[in-house]
């Protein structure tokens, strides 16, 4: 489907950012697995958040979707315990979304049976021996397709290891701890970076227990969790694109509400601080041990930087937009030490390189990131996102500030995580 987007003027108001991705599908998993009804108010009805839920429910359990009075996404799960799923009729397909695929084979390498996991074009290729690894070392069988999906997973006793995670992934980090419920021995994760560790705070919330000292984490057995009811805040790496917008459009200002901003996620806001952004975070409170916070992001004049190391884990799926920031930025930035983008929902490194080249940046693709020049006046032009929800979204906010119109030929795939993205941006017109 094809997307226009015409230059704005200004950009003004509030938009409602949907519940976090990574939170989303953590709520279902854990729900799923715990005793009684777990309810999540504020969920992200996008396609991967779907297909998590329709994962859990091919084995069984009663998941149901209805809209409250606040006209925000219920879901409402009766969890039939660590020990109560059912084998599913067919092979389980989790679509385009990597967190379903990476974290689901860490549940159901220690269930007493086998099953099938698969996915999209997108997804087929992308790793998941990175999983597999580990997992294999705690026991689990699996069999995979070169390292990628279809995986056959034959459930098996599975036993604590000691593990350190060769990149900084939170979906490998998971999948362990999530295997480790299943041990007969707390597994033990050694991290070179921290990364997004809302499946710690969610374990811990449903009565598990992960200790995190530093960059290590236990991750202990447990009998059973217990269901709690959740409220998601709104995605950071969705809020990203719109905080970019209020940046970029001269004049423009625009407010989210209750937006998580767990540290492991909020090193966008510290560059774009770094860069001179005037972004305003009030009203700090917490939600099933997550922070969240308004955000206030207005119109700023930007400077190049540099980001690399540690850094990189924080603001992963921000880079395509914080790329285009870039382009308008005064000086250079260079992104380094991030060649993950390769491995995301498309090479990214590619992909953010090829459309923002084509929409009239100056920026060139390095091993392990980007360097972009700016700032560099947008011309606008056609442009397709590779299956890619962010590089959807990066080019219409692109648009925004282009000369001409901007056009995305295949512009559904932001319904991956922001279902609604379009019209959020016509309302602040
Ligand atoms: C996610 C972890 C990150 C991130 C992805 C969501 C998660 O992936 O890019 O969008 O929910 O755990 P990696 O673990 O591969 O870095």
């Amino acid at each position: 489907m094809e997307a226009v987007i015409t230059p704005a003027r200004q950009l003004i108001g509030e938009v409602d950012i949907p519940g976090d991705k990574s939170i989303s599908h953590r709520g279902v998993m854990l729900g799923s697995l715990a005793k009684g009804t777990t309810r999540i108010t504020h969920f992200l009805t996008g396609e991967d958040c779907l297909n998590t839920i329709k994962a859990f429910q091919s084995m069984g359990v009663s998941i149901e979707t209805n809209i409250n009075s606040r006209n925000e996404t219920e879901v409402i799960i009766t969890g039939k315990g660590l020990h109560g799923l059912n084998k599913p009729a067919s092979t389980i397909d989790v679509g385009n979304s990597g967190t379903t695929a990476r974290l689901l084979s860490g549940i159901l390498a220690g269930q007493s049976f086998s099953s099938v996991l698969d996915g999209d074009a997108s997804l087929r290729k992308r790793p998941m021996g990175r999983v597999v690894e580990p997992l294999a070392k705690m026991g689990a069988i699996i069999h995979a397709n070169d390292g990628k999906l279809p995986l056959n997973i034959y459930g098996s006793e599975l036993h604590g290891i000691e593990y350190s995670l060769p990149v900084a992934s939170a979906q490998v980090k998971s999948a362990i701890i999530l295997a480790a419920l299943y041990a007969d021995s707390p597994a033990v994760i050694h991290q070179n970076a921290l990364s997004r560790d809302h499946t710690e705070i969610m374990i811990n919330f449903f009565g598990g227990k992960v200790e995190t000292r530093d960059l290590s984490i236990h991750a202990h057995p447990v009998n059973e969790l217990y269901a709690r009811d959740l409220y998601v805040p709104g995605d950071i790496s969705s809020a990203a694109f719109f905080i970019t917008a209020a940046l970029l459009v001269p004049n423009s200002r625009i407010t989210m509400k209750k937006v998580g901003i767990n540290p492991t996620r909020t090193g966008i806001l510290d560059v774009y601080r770094q860069m001179g952004a005037d972004i305003k975070v009030e009203n700090i409170d917490y939600a099933n041990g997550e922070p969240m916070g308004d955000l206030t992001a207005s119109y700023s004049l930007l400077r190049g930087v540099e980001i690399e190391g540690a850094m990189i884990p924080r603001l992963i799926d921000e880079i395509p937009i914080i790329a285009l920031a870039a382009s308008q930025a005064h000086g250079t930035t260079v992104i380094r030490d991030a060649a993950e983008l390769k491995v995301k929902e498309s090479n990214r490194i590619d992909m953010v390189v090829r459309t923002l080249r084509t929409l009239g940046a100056d920026i060139e693709a390095t091993e392990d990131g980007m360097v972009i020049h700016g700032p560099a006046p947008l011309t606008g032009n056609i442009v397709s996102c590779g299956m890619d929800h962010r590089i959807a979204m990066m080019a219409a906010i692109a648009g925004l500030i282009a000369r001409d119109r901007t056009i995305i030929a295949d512009s559904q795939w932001v319904d991956i995580s922001f279902p609604g993205f379009f019209n959020a941006i016509e309302r602040l017109k």
